[in-house]
């Protein structure tokens, strides 16, 4: 069927209207759940309904998504997508989410045992990954950009021979920290106590276990450093106020 443009756009106007009621109604409880799945009607998953929590101030949590944690605490514009879970396990504390993260489908966020989660403003985290902290915290800085099926653990289970693994106490080497406007490959897996400097990027496949400088990029099983993204003579911005600005200056890989 043709429409004349006119009544395109003041069927666009009415969809606008109509979708913008259901987002401010969404949210938690049977009325917000039924909201937030009428919202979704005529959308496919995953990237195409990420948009909606930017129309939105409370953001957008699909009526799919699992939030068995208590103390999770967003900022505005958040969005969390289908089937992503985040839990608290005994002990486990905060997730704090700051606004404008992205949270896409099939995603685990778990805290126990102390362990605290925190993702820094602008955070995507694309579908299938897995992030636990228990024991130590794990911060992701502010606009990094998790591929998906990528695997962050600020524990490992104690591996003495008093019996079987699972029965033992988990132990840590400390925080897991990624710094600001990093690039995380597909399937990359993050181990405890290792701390990603601001703007390095992580080659897909690899094992991170120990430390990765700013800038660097790294890869491999276990991820060692293959080059950097600056020389010294280029024009390099710290990563924060690239993210302010969007200078000509700033961080492009
Ligand atoms: C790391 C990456 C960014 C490339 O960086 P680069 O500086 O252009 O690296 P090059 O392609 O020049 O490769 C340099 C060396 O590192 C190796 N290398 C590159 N990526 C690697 C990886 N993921 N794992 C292991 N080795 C890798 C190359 O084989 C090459 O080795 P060689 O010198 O012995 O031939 C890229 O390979 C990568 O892994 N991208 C992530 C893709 C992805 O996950 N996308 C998801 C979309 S969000």
């Amino acid at each position: 069927m043709i429409f004349s443009k006119p009544l395109r756009r003041s069927m666009k106007r009415m969809y606008r209207k109509w979708l913008a009621f259901w987002l401010r109604h969404s949210g938690e409880g049977l009325m917000g759940g039924l909201a937030a799945r009428i919202a979704c009607l005529g959308t496919t998953p995953f990237h195409h309904r990420s948009h909606f929590a930017e129309l939105n101030l409370k953001g957008f949590v699909s009526p799919l998504a699992v939030m068995a944690h208590p103390d999770t605490f967003m900022g505005n514009h958040v969005y969390v997508g289908d089937r992503v879970m985040i839990s608290k396990s005994h002990g486990g504390g905060i997730v704090e989410l700051a606004s404008h993260v992205q949270i896409f489908g099939e995603c685990f966020l778990e805290t126990g045992r102390g362990g605290r989660i925190s993702l820094g403003e602008g955070t995507h985290i694309q579908p299938g990954c897995r992030i636990h902290a228990f024991v130590s915290d794990i911060t992701i800085g502010r606009k990094v950009d998790i591929a998906p099926c990528c695997a962050f653990y600020s524990y490992d289970h104690d591996m003495s021979l008093r019996g079987p693994i699972m029965d033992q106490p988990l132990v840590s080497d400390g925080n897991l920290s990624v710094g600001d406007g990093a690039w995380i490959g597909h399937g990359v897996t993050i181990l405890q106590g290792v701390r990603i400097g601001e703007g390095a990027v992580i080659g897909a496949g690899s094992v991170v276990t120990h430390d990765v400088p700013e800038y660097a990029i790294a890869a491999g099983v276990p991820a060692k450093v293959i080059g950097r993204r600056f020389s010294k003579n280029e024009c390099r911005m710290p990563a924060k106020e690239a993210m302010d600005t969007h200078s000509e200056c700033g961080v492009v890989v």
